[in-house]
């Protein structure tokens, strides 16, 4: 298949480009496009085709649901049904941005889409991009992370197109996204709000709407004490470099001398190896290649540099990835989730 790339400029939108991508879609094709979280596979989620050929393209299990993107307020009618007071309380609060809520689906939203539930998941993002492409393309696009299943998520249109070129319709490359990590789920659909998928609206943020709102035993960061996640996109491998990545928790100095070793063994083994540091950290290690995820005073920045830097590890064919852990204030949480889950729980305490 050809794949055609376009630029999508936010400052400037061209709308002879999303016409384009929105007849593409319409027609039941495909599009990737940046929103502010990652790059999103997007197809007409009311077409069970379209969904079909998300997860060949993809290559992901049909199991596993597609969140669906709206651009109006109204349009959750038109696809959900007993819509609870706090779900309309937090999409005023948090929509259009990175809150994805689970309902209960109308008949109109093929099986297809939400992988045989009867709940769909819906997101009103903020990126003026992809509300544009949305309405361009009839209101409602399914739109799982543009990534191959199980690779770290796209947060540049290169990673899109390294994963999915020849695969799908069209690219609009819209630059580097800003947050970095895919949004916050949380399901909207039984008694008490659970939070399925941490993300840049926390606990904290959703509690001062409800106070109610619960986390998902099953996506804890509690290694070794998993138990089967609710979304069931978060019991699948994911996020994982071709290299094998190791975290390393502790005391900052007992890390860094225990990384130190573990590189030191495997490089005598003969292996590539790699560390994934912070700016403040970085020029402690010996390794083959060492990566600064960014400053431990920029959150923010170590959010959005995560999913790059795997690939980047990836590129430079790297055996073996050491890891500091990142608990930060605000994302921690999230960030550790697809840290964590990116190296298949592999976890080493400093000594
Ligand atoms: O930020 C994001 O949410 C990005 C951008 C493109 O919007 N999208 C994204 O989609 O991360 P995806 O498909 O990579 O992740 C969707 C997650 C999966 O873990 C899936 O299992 C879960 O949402 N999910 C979708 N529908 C669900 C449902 N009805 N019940 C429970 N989990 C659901
Ligand atoms: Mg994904």
């Amino acid at each position: 298949m050809k794949t055609v790339l376009e630029k999508l400029d936010t400052e400037n939108i061209d709308e002879r480009i999303i016409k384009k991508a929105g007849t593409i879609l319409r027609e039941g094709g495909l599009v990737a496009f940046p929103t502010e979280t990652v790059y999103g596979l997007g197809g007409d989620a009311l077409n069970p085709q379209s969904s079909q050929k998300i997860y060949v393209a993809k290559g992901r299990p049909s199991d596993n649901p597609l969140i669906v993107h709206i651009a109006k307020l109204e349009q959750l009618e038109d696809i959900a049904k007993d819509i609870p007071k706090d779900a309309y309380k937090m999409a005023e609060k948090f929509w259009p941005g990175p809150l994805t809520m689970i309902l209960h689906k109308k008949s109109c939203v093929p099986k297809e889409t939400t992988g045989g539930l009867e709940t769909v998941a819906v997101r009103m993002p903020f990126h003026q991009g992809a509300l544009k492409l949305i309405e361009e393309s009839g209101g409602f696009i399914a739109a799982p992370s543009a990534n191959r299943s199980g690779r770290p998520s796209p947060t540049k249109a290169s990673h899109v197109i390294d994963d999915l070129y020849g695969l799908i319709d069209m690219i609009l490359d819209g630059g580097q996204v800003g947050i970095g990590l895919e949004s916050t789920i949380i399901d909207m659909s039984e008694e008490k709000p659970v939070i399925l998928r941490p993300g840049f609206v926390t606990k904290k943020m959703l509690k001062d709407i409800c106070s109610e709102v619960e986390t998902d035993p099953g996506i804890g960061n509690n290694i070794g004490k998993e138990r089967e996640p609710k979304a069931p996109g978060m019991k699948y491998r994911h996020y994982a470099p071709y290299g094998q990545l190791i975290v390393v928790e502790g005391e900052e100095k007992k890390v860094i001398s225990t990384i130190n070793y573990l590189v030191q063994e495997r490089r005598m083994q003969g292996k590539r190896t790699g560390v994934l540091a912070l700016e403040e950290t970085k020029k402690a290690y010996v390794s083959d290649i060492v990566k600064s995820i960014g400053s431990r005073h920029n959150e923010e920045e170590i959010a959005r540099s995560l999913f790059s830097a795997l690939r980047e590890f990836d590129e430079l064919g790297v055996d073996f990835i050491y890891s500091e852990a990142f608990y930060t204030p605000h994302m921690g949480q999230a960030i550790m989730n697809r840290l964590l889950k990116a190296a298949g729980y592999t976890v080493v305490q400093a000594k």
